[in-house]
């Protein structure tokens, strides 16, 4: 049997088995996820940027883990991941949009207009467009969940009233977590008739080669708390921190 494209098709009948796909997979809170859903027994199709990743994460369990070679800052990915999962999958019960960056340069004056452009691609066009290839699949679920990975500093509240320091994270990536969160917003209330739940997740300070100097959370831990609230949390349209608490918008 082949695809549209004349690939041929090795579709795994995943059953009653849950199917998630995480972007940002090889490496941080992604790669820490990813280690989660598969003792928790998913099948996971990992997102990552580079064939070495690939390689990594196929030989670990070819059975549990399905990885994919895509930068979802290309317009492409959205056609590729959705060709994949069309060859591989008949569902999926959970998305972790988790791929990110930041920009380098604070304030204003500062700011760099590739890096807006870019920290765009990444935190905004690229979640819309692994949703948009899940879609199909998601509804195929019987009660799936999108789970937006943010930040605190996307919050217009916080950084209004200075909750969040202004110094500590610059305006590409607050532009772009914002972005990201309206789009939650908007999604929940779209996808809610159709049972997909659609939270923003901040999760907290982790240490990773992104996280802040003062991180305190391991990897391992902010993946846990992420994956249980997947799990067990039953609304929709909500910002919350990895414990569950719920952030202002
Ligand atoms: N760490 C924290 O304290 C913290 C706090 C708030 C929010 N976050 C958010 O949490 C998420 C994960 O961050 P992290 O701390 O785990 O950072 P990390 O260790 O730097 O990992 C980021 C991951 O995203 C991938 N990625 C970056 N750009 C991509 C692209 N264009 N296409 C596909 N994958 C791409 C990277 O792939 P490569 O390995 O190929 O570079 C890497 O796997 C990010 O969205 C970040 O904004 C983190």
């Amino acid at each position: 049997m082949t695809n549209g494209n004349g690939r041929n098709k090795l579709k795994v009948i995943s059953g009653a088995r849950k199917v998630a796909v995480v972007t940002g997979a090889g490496r941080g809170i992604g790669r820490a996820m990813l280690d989660i859903l598969q003792q928790r027994g998913y099948l996971v199709v990992a997102v990552v940027r580079s064939l070495s990743d690939v390689r990594e994460l196929f030989s670990i369990a070819p059975h549990d883990i399905l990885p994919i070679r895509a930068d979802v800052t290309e317009p492409s990915t959205e056609q590729v991941l959705r060709e994949f999962l069309d060859g591989q999958v008949d569902k999926v019960d959970l998305l972790i949009n988790n791929a990110g960056f930041g920009a380098s340069a604070y304030g204003v004056e500062g700011m760099k207009y590739e890096e807006l452009d870019r920290v765009l691609q990444v935190h905004c066009y690229g979640p819309i467009r692994c949703v948009r290839a899940c879609l199909p699949f998601l509804r195929n679920s019987d009660g799936a969940t999108i789970l937006n990975i943010s930040s605190r500093f996307a919050s217009l509240e916080w950084v209004a009233n200075q909750e969040v320091p202004g110094d500590e994270a610059t305006y590409p990536y607050r532009i772009g977590k914002a972005a990201l969160n309206m789009f939650t917003s908007c999604l929940a209330v779209e996808l809610e008739p159709e049972n997909i739940r659609v939270l923003s997740i901040d999760p907290g300070k982790v240490k990773t080669r992104f996280g802040p100097k003062d991180a305190d959370t391991e990897p391992a831990e902010a993946a846990q708390a992420i994956i249980d609230l997947a799990e067990n949390n039953e609304k929709t349209g909500l910002f919350l921190h990895a414990s569950g608490d719920k952030l202002p918008w």
